[in-house]
């Protein structure tokens, strides 16, 4: 079905299209009964016609929305000189993305290994600190993601019904982890208070590389906002702390931007909310601007690799390439860093005037266009309100929002829902996603 005949057997094209896919697709990730047919900017359209507004960039892939003209002329623009370069040729549109990325970054960052997916870059990433430290353990944080292939599940840990099914059976294939306590204000797992704490959660990382190793250490992982693991900032003086302990410990500090970056947290790399110029950032999500690909950008005296050691096929794909950089070339041209960080506080200040009348909301917490709610029964006790997280999903639905939702604390699915709208979002769309959402809210609490 497409957006010109919405009301061509709607129905019926749905439940065909649910009963193929359950014959023939293998699903990951989770499974959600619904299938979406058609996109345009902000709004999509799923098989039974109905549209929504889409406030999570279709899984924070789409950083300038369904079916960008700008992206789809790169693409066609691509197509129509060539539309494959294997990786071991140079070619223009994927050495023009890495210049760009490189301009952009902060500090030495200047040489980029591609991948395909977040976590082939986490892995790329690994694999260039592990050459240049001689170290084979990582330091990474206890609610950490990193990605879901043999190699990063050992640095992820999330969902413990998720971790229990990945984990399943690969005891000879993970990594072993350094895992520190994690950085969360709103639930300190140290028990700690911000004014005192004296970033006890950054000081852990010390520990670790002094005493935690078996293998020696090769470097520190970090997610400036832990996404998957609650919507979580890293505390002001985190990232800094967590360099200067590393560099003192002659390990690279990489910094997995795979959701955080262009634009998601305001600038171009989330990292550039503070100082910090780490030794790695890695991208993935919207780095194709739609299209599979990652990347790990980082400084020459981390980009030795072994002959062979890493590569995919299809890693730096041309096309994937342009349609990155047409996408960076829209974001600089209108200045959507600054439309991030503006839209972001005008989310915020939103969701906190709904909180003014809400029962349940017990967090909100946000840079730029990456906005977490976090659901609690009591405000004092921070009793988790999975339940009701579960109906706001399903209410926000109903009146054609689409949100997202994750922990940090998980029953079934969490308590936290999550914003991360295409970074070019207007004002208005602003407006209607956090009216819909107050509705949806109030009708949830309204049965309490
Ligand atoms: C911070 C972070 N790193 C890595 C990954 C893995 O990315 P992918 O699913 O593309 O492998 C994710 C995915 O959600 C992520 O959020």
């Amino acid at each position: 079905m497409t957006q010109d005949s919405p009301d061509r057997g709607a129905d019926r094209d749905a439940r065909q299209l649910r009963q193929q896919s359950d014959e023939h697709v293998i699903k990951c990730m989770g499974d959600v009964d619904m299938g979406l047919v058609a996109g345009d900017g902000l709004k999509v359209t799923d098989a039974d016609g109905k549209q929504y507004i889409d406030a999570i960039s279709a899984e924070w892939v789409l950083n300038l929305g369904f079916r960008n003209p700008e992206i789809k002329q790169a693409i066609n623009d691509q197509l129509d000189t060539i539309d494959y370069v294997s990786p071991v040729f140079e070619s223009e549109a994927r050495t023009e993305l890495a210049r760009k990325l490189a301009e952009l970054a902060p500090g030495e960052l200047s040489k980029v290994l591609y991948g395909l997916s977040g976590a082939g870059a986490v892995e790329g990433a690994m694999h260039l600190a592990m050459r240049a430290t001689g170290g084979s353990d990582f330091v990474c944080l206890d609610a950490a993601f990193h990605g879901r292939t043999f190699a990063t599940i050992g640095l992820t840990y999330v969902n413990p019904g998720m971790v229990e099914g990945a984990n399943q059976g690969l005891d000879r294939y993970l990594p072993r982890q350094m895992r520190i306590p994690n950085y969360n204000c709103y639930r300190c797992p140290l028990g700690l208070e911000r004014e005192t704490c004296d970033l006890a959660c950054a000081e852990a990382i010390e520990w670790e590389l002094e005493r935690g190793h078996l293998n020696g250490p090769a470097g520190v992982i970090v997610e400036p906002f832990q996404a998957n693991g609650g919507m979580v900032p890293a505390p002001d003086g985190y990232l800094e702390r967590a360099h200067e302990i590393s560099r003192a410990h002659q390990v690279p500090l990489i910094v997995d931007e795979v959701q955080g970056a262009l634009c998601r947290c305001g600038p171009m790399y989330a990292v550039q909310r503070t100082a910090v110029e780490p030794e790695m950032i890695i991208l993935g999500k919207a780095l194709g601007g739609g299209l599979p690909l990652s990347a790990t950008i980082t400084t020459p005296e981390y980009s030795a690799l072994l002959p062979w050691e890493y590569g995919f096929t299809q890693a730096g794909n041309p096309t994937a390439c342009a349609a990155g950089l047409a996408m960076i070339e829209v974001m600089l041209r209108d200045d959507l860093p600054a439309n991030s960080e503006k839209m972001g506080n005008l989310l915020t200040d939103g969701l906190a005037e709904i909180e003014k009348d809400s029962k349940l909301i017990g967090d909100i917490r946000g840079q730029g266009l990456m906005v977490g709610v976090e659901l609690v029964l009591d405000r004092e006790t921070k009793e988790p309100a999975f339940a009701e997280t579960d109906a706001l999903m399903a209410a926000c639905l109903e009146h054609g929002l689409m949100i997202g939702k994750t922990g940090p604390v998980f029953g079934s699915n969490g308590n936290v829902v999550k914003f991360k709208p295409a970074v070019n979002v207007s004002e208005d769309e602003i407006v209607e996603m956090t009216e819909i959402f107050g509705r949806a809210l109030a009708e949830v609490e309204a049965t309490l």
